[in-house]
């Protein structure tokens, strides 16, 4: 074997009911590289991973780990031979504290068990060193779904592992959180650590990783070093087809609809907690962005103009009238739908069917004496399936068995079947691969185009400059500005995200 590989797996095979997940892979990872594993949504790069941890049995195949055939029976066997790994789902344990979920299995001990104030005061400095200052004592539901990334990455990194693999770490992390990651495995694999890396988002596997494998449906497409691989084939051996369609860059093309009247006005809602006056209006068929750091207020707008929050004061206007949102099932009747940013938590019933699934808010408009209209049920999936490409092996399947990327297009089916007159998409292409994020940018065009407001909120400036008429840019709360055609752009809008910055700087300098 060469001896500069820790890993390497032959002929790695797998299948589900229905589904060749891995079909004879063979993968291999230096010793001090980051290996980037890519593919579109339900390629089998989560199952390599689980196959590789003993989280699944494999069908057949090898793994050589550090020089030994090897086979994990179970994860806590992969984790004892020296690999860490952060899941895509983060598999933590919301109700116990921050701190025991770092040291969990490993608390370090006393004489007397396990030293309580070793995990508390360890755990607190772990993650100091991330760039985190929080109670370690509180209970990880506690925190936001990014703290609770950090927590798993924390926990991942101090494990002092051969190989670390990291399944879509960044999906919920702001930038600066992401470059505290990197730099973190930038030590790591200067110490001779190897790390596996999946993302969706080249910016970050060109930024980061020495060499890249593609899978595409369950079969390995190839190896490569990441500076002899241009992004453009990339992507084209990702999808299987000539891809400079996809990354093709246009400017969202403004269309004046300055002289219509707004479909929802919204004046100085204000929530006391996050919200201190913001005010947005959306004309019909305008696709409006919403700009603004992690915690800016971004979602909590959402969650107001969706009825979530009923604590706000401000103006709420709906065609001309003014209306109180209460309840989210006062702003369905309005015509509002709201795909969430948290999908996992908010919005899947993970035993119930890909079909049930995406209908189960369109049920009332296809059913009749309270039975559903099957034929006109499957019309809605089949077109969702289809023009979203959602893999999976039929309607039936329970959603809980389908890959990360795909559950989040079932879910975002679910609300563009509902013929609402605004959806609001917070966060919409999150874990979602390049060819199915150019499919929904286009449908989210077309839907403008059929007359539906779209309030787009999103941490990809290039998705909002990509797809807004219009880009309302929040810091803290309140508006900052707002940019409309030719004027949005990265610069202009990260301008806006920092002009306040450096007023209140200057305030309290
Ligand atoms: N427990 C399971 N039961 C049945 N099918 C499964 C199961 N887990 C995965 N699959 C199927 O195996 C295939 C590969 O899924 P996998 O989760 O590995 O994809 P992925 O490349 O990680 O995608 P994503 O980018 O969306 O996370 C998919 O077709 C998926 O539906
Ligand atoms: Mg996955």
């Amino acid at each position: 074997m060469d001896n500069n590989l820790l890993l390497e797996m032959k002929q790695i095979d797998k299948h589900f009911t229905g589904v060749h997940a891995l079909d004879q892979v063979d993968f291999a990872v230096r010793k001090g590289e980051i290996h980037a594993l890519m593919g579109e949504n339900g390629a089998g790069k989560s199952t390599l991973v689980k196959v590789l941890t003993g989280l699944y049995g494999k069908d057949s195949g090898q793994i050589i780990f550090d020089g030994e055939e090897r086979s994990f029976p179970t994860p806590q066997d992969s984790q004892n031979a020296g690999i860490s790994t952060i899941y895509q789902e983060i598999n933590l344990i919301p109700h116990l504290s921050v701190a025991e979920n770092i040291f969990i299995g490993r608390e370090p001990k006393n004489v007397f068990g396990i030293d309580w104030k070793a995990v508390r005061s360890q755990a607190r400095q772990l993650l100091l060193d991330n760039g985190i200052d929080i109670d370690v004592t509180q209970d990880l539901a506690t925190y936001s779904t990014a703290i609770q990334q950090m927590v798993a990455i924390t926990r991942a990194i101090s494990q002092n592992a051969k190989l670390l693999i990291m399944d879509e770490p960044t999906s919920s992390l702001a930038e600066d959180e992401i470059q505290v990651m990197f730099e973190k495995m930038r030590e790591l694999v200067a110490k001779g650590m190897s790390i596996i890396f999946i993302s969706h988002k080249l910016d970050e596997v060109y930024t980061i990783c020495d060499r890249a494998t593609i899978l595409k449906d369950g079969k390995l497409v190839g190896s490569y070093d990441i500076d002899k691989i241009s992004r453009l084939e990339m992507v084209s051996k990702m999808i299987g087809r000539d891809a400079s369609n996809v990354l093709k860059r246009s400017v969202g093309e403004y269309e004046a609809k300055e002289g219509t009247a707004a479909l929802l006005h919204t004046k100085d809602i204000d929530n006391r907690v996050k919200l201190h006056g913001i005010s947005i209006d959306i004309r019909p068929g305008e696709i409006v962005g919403v700009a603004g750091l992690l915690g800016a207020g971004k979602t909590e707008f959402a969650k107001v103009v969706f009825g979530c929050d009923n604590t706000y004061t401000g103006e709420i206007e709906v065609e001309g009238k003014p209306i109180r949102m209460n309840t989210p099932k006062g702003a369905i009747d309005l015509g509002f739908a709201y795909c969430s940013e948290d999908r996992k938590v908010e919005g899947i019933f993970p035993h119930m069917s890909v079909k049930e699934n995406m209908t189960i808010t369109a049920l009332s408009r296809i059913s009749k004496f309270g039975v559903v209209d099957t034929r006109k049920q499957k019309e809605i999936v089949d077109k969702y399936i289809d023009s979203i490409r959602i893999k999976t092996p039929s309607p039936d399947q329970l959603i809980c068995n389908l890959s990360g990327g795909n559950q989040q297009k079932v879910l975002l089916g679910r609300w563009l079947s509902m013929d609402p007159k605004l959806i609001i998409l917070d966060e919409p292409t999150r874990g979602i691969d390049v060819g199915a994020k150019a499919e929904i940018e286009a449908l989210i065009k077309q839907f403008s185009e059929n007359g539906i407001s779209v309030l787009y909120i999103s941490s990809e400036l290039e998705e909002l400059i990509r797809n807004c008429y219009r880009v309302v840019v929040i810091r803290d709360g309140m508006n900052s500005g707002e940019l409309t055609g030719e004027d949005i752009t990265e610069a202009n809008i990260m301008n806006y995200i920092a002009k306040n910055m450096k007023e209140t700087e200057e305030a309290h300098g």
